[in-house]
């Protein structure tokens, strides 16, 4: 593994990199006395770090993001083509790609037809939430402005974004955030909070009723949910629960705000999580699949019922949605998009997510008949998790330093894996898995031999 296509000295590279970078979700200290990591090459599912070491990429950019996987010439010759043509101008006006790639997304989700461009998932759930406050004060008197997220759930980093966000360890410290957003309990069968319930999905539906009814239901605009929790430790929903959110939604006219900035783009084997459960949204927002990190854009997409609103009162100069994403004017992101799309449809990536991650699962759960710590196996397509445990019977979750000595080993043996990272307390248990969609059997069986030799290695 340690055959290096990079042999260049890249020791200042290191040292500017120590002097006066802030890298992301990470603690600085350690660095004082070992090398930042610093990946330099990319092609297929395997990345190269500066010491020529090769990692296969079982997480697609470390936040599930190079859904068609590294090297790709034709995405990169698709954003040189048109950034020489048109690298940008201001989305109040449209452009080609722009166009062309809204017509291409719309094609693939029914029953939406408008799509806002940004640039980061943050962003495009933050436009949702403003869409939602100003039909609240247009429609409603100003009374449906609360908006519902889920514990667990992640939605972004900025203020509002957090706000809206069930992960504890990722809100400490950066209060006081922006009021109206009011939690609903989790959907993980595996902590099931309603035991003595028939069914533990339409139980975890209701309690979003529970939540709304103590609210008030005049008071509530939209409700924002992952189709399967990413970061909060891959959560499938249950049974019937989608079916029971849609129910009580449309009982109380409460809008759906799907975030598929992880599912989106192919992760679960369709185009779109949502689209495994039947739901309907009212909005969709998706980011990192979108262009494969090949480009950095976003898009909100809703109805034209939605859409429409923005639009009823042409003489009232503040009835329409009065915002601007400056890089959403970006013409790479479309570009990046459409030939994502294209390789996507031409190499059948749907179909080998189906496939492939029919085999992550089954070969999980070849390893937690093998592994004791292995508590619970879950996941959709490409996109899967395994929660350590440290009694089955108890459900005791792992001790978090343990479940990051896995990914450590395995990281060691020159594969990456993710982890729940600092988000919530006592349960930063779950083992992340979510190759790009290329992924073979081959690469698919690396990943669990690793895991296996790393389970081995740090419980015995
Ligand atoms: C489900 C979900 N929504 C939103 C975001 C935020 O996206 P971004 O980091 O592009 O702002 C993330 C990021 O991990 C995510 O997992």
């Amino acid at each position: 593994m340690d055959n290096a296509p990079y042999s260049n000295d890249i020791s200042a590279v290191v040292d500017a990199d120590r002097a006066h970078l802030w890298h992301h979700l990470i603690q600085h200290k350690q660095f004082e006395t070992i090398d930042p990591r610093i990946i330099v090459e990319g092609k297929g599912m395997r990345v190269w770090d500066a010491r020529g070491k090769e990692h296969l990429d079982a997480v697609s950019g470390g936040v599930w993001t190079v859904n068609v996987g590294y090297g790709r010439e034709s995405i990169a010759n698709a954003v040189r083509d048109q950034l020489i043509k048109m690298n940008y101008f201001a989305n109040s006006a449209g452009s080609i790609p722009g166009s062309l790639f809204a017509k291409k997304l719309i094609e693939k989700m029914p029953g939406l037809s408008r799509v806002y461009y940004s640039n980061s998932g943050s962003e495009a759930n933050e436009k949702v939430f403003k869409m939602v406050r100003q039909i609240s004060h247009r429609h409603h008197g100003g009374k449906k402005y609360k908006i519902l997220y889920r514990e667990r759930d992640y939605h972004g980093t900025t203020i509002t974004a957090l706000s809206a966000g069930g992960q504890p360890q990722r809100v400490m410290q950066y209060g006081p955030l922006t009021p109206g957003f009011v939690e609903v309990p989790h959907c993980l069968e595996y902590r099931n909070q309603y035991p003595d319930s028939e069914s533990y999905g339409i139980a975890a539906a209701n309690a979003i009723e529970d939540v709304i009814l103590r609210e008030g239901p005049d008071t509530i605009g939209a409700i924002c949910l992952e189709p399967v929790t990413a970061g909060g430790g891959v959560i499938t929903p249950p049974e019937g629960y989608w079916q029971r959110v849609q129910e009580i939604c449309s009982k109380y006219d409460i809008l759906i705000h799907i975030d598929e900035v992880v599912c989106g783009l192919g992760r679960t084997g369709t185009w779109f999580g949502y689209q495994n459960y039947g739901v309907k949204p009212d909005f969709v927002t998706m980011a990192k699949g979108v262009a494969s990190g090949y480009a950095a854009i976003s898009c909100t997409v809703t109805t034209e019922a939605v859409f429409d609103m923005f639009k009823d009162n042409p003489s009232d100069p503040m009835s329409y949605f009065r915002d601007i994403s400056t890089f959403g004017g970006c013409a790479s992101g479309p570009a990046a998009a459409l030939e994502n799309m294209r390789i996507i449809e031409d190499e059948n990536l749907l179909q080998n997510t189906l496939t492939m991650g029919a085999r992550l699962m089954n070969n999980l759960h070849g390893l937690a008949e093998k592994h004791k710590v292995i508590g619970d196996v879950r996941g959709k397509g490409l996109f899967c998790g395994a929660e350590l445990v440290s009694d089955r019977q108890t459900k005791e979750p792992a001790d978090e330093k343990m479940v990051a000595a896995v990914v450590a080993d395995c990281m060691a043996q020159g594969l990456i894996i993710g982890m729940t990272n600092r988000s919530l307390p006592g349960f930063n248990n779950t083992l992340c898995l979510s190759p790009a969609l290329i992924a073979s059997a081959n690469d698919i069986d690396e990943i669990t031999d690793g895991i296996d030799k790393a389970l081995i290695k740090v419980f015995g």
